[in-house]
């Protein structure tokens, strides 16, 4: 191979489309097509999500690969996700692949959309690339997990939410709010101006590295609705101040099982990923945590939420390993890690 190793990556699980081209550990382009159309109902339509998916997936493969400047001669191999996520939106991606793969003889890559969350740190773009082992935070709207990184193809769930993911808190709560999907960005956004302890918001306490989000939705249900029993225009006139209180509760108790298991494993190399990476207030108070000794890392802004630069790095890490895919393997929506 006289060329660095080239790999198509294409990621359809949720509601982004997105496809990116990867040459060695570099991305030469990475186009995501995101869908609006889920904001007036307050979260992801799956039906509408996989139509969205197949309008998307030949313009944003064809404009992917006319940015690079590169032909589908010029590619090793293509990366797809496999799993977890909507059916109807993996079939899409998965199918997709499976045609190029067959018109174009390029073998298949298997890809696990949430160890490719963690492995968009691999991909050579200025930032830190962590050193092994590492653990990673990986938070995003249905996943919140502590991972053990023993390499890139070894890795072990330490602990995991019991219920509601990360992502999913912040986006029910702004919902609650009367904030429009995905409310998670708003309310980082809304939370700059606000005091992070007016108001008391509390997570379930859990054994070992494990996580309780739901109670969290609960608690702050009861509490707007007691005081727009007082005054109607409550959540208006306190927005920025809930908003930072809620931020504060859910990065808090991220921080803590994170903390716990940077003492017991001893492990201070740290990294985030996922879709709440992106929050600034997990960045900062990450960030800060340098001080203590921690050497941290963080995606860039445009890796952490969905992407097929991910995707293609996580590939070349199958390709490397000689693990390739086979057609008749379908996608799967719980796919183990
Ligand atoms: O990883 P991702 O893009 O998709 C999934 O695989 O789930 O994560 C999406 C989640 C959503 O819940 C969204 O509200 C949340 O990430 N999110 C944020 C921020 N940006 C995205 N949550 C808090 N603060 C943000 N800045
Ligand atoms: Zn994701």
């Amino acid at each position: 191979m006289k060329h660095p190793i080239r790999i198509l990556g294409i990621e359809s699980s949720c509601d982004e489309t997105s496809a990116a081209i990867l040459q060695g550990d570099k991305i030469l382009t990475n186009l995501i097509a995101n869908q609006t159309i889920h904001s007036k109902y307050g979260g992801v339509v799956p039906e509408l999500a996989s139509r969205a998916h197949q309008q998307n997936i030949v313009p944003v493969v064809q404009q992917c690969l006319e940015q690079s400047g590169l032909q589908l001669s010029d590619l090793n191999a293509i990366a797809y996700t496999k799993g977890p996520g909507l059916l109807g939106s993996l079939l899409v991606g998965s199918s997709f692949a499976k045609g190029l793969s067959l018109a174009t003889n390029l073998p298949l890559l298997e890809v696990n959309h949430m160890k490719a969350h963690i492995l968009a740190h691999f991909i050579d773009d200025n930032s830190s690339i962590p050193s092994l082992p590492f653990l990673c935070l990986t938070v995003s709207g249905g996943h919140t997990q502590i991972v053990l990184v023993k390499s890139p193809l070894e890795m072990e769930i330490i602990g995991s939410t019991l219920d509601d993911a990360a992502g999913e808190a912040f986006d029910k709560s702004a919902k609650m709010m009367g904030l429009p999907y995905p409310g998670g960005p708003l309310i980082d956004q809304y939370a700059k101006n606000g005091d992070p302890n007016r108001f008391h918001f509390k997570v379930g306490e859990m054994d070992n590295y494990n996580f309780s989000f739901s109670g969290l939705k609960t608690g702050i249900l009861y509490f707007l609705r007691k005081e727009k029993e007082k005054n109607e225009n409550f959540i208006a006139e306190n927005l920025t101040d809930l908003c930072a209180s809620i931020q504060h509760c859910i990065v808090g108790a991220l921080l803590l099982k994170l903390e716990k298991a940077v003492k017991d494993f001893g492990i201070s190399e740290v990294a985030i990923a996922g879709g709440v990476s992106a929050n600034s207030y997990l960045r900062n108070s990450l960030k800060d945590k340098e001080k203590e000794g921690w050497k941290v890392h963080i995606p860039k802004f445009e890796y952490c939420t969905d992407n097929a630069a991910m995707i293609a790095m996580a590939g070349k890490f199958l390709f490397e390993g000689k693990i390739f895919g086979a057609l008749s393997n379908p996608p799967q929506a719980r796919m183990p890690f």
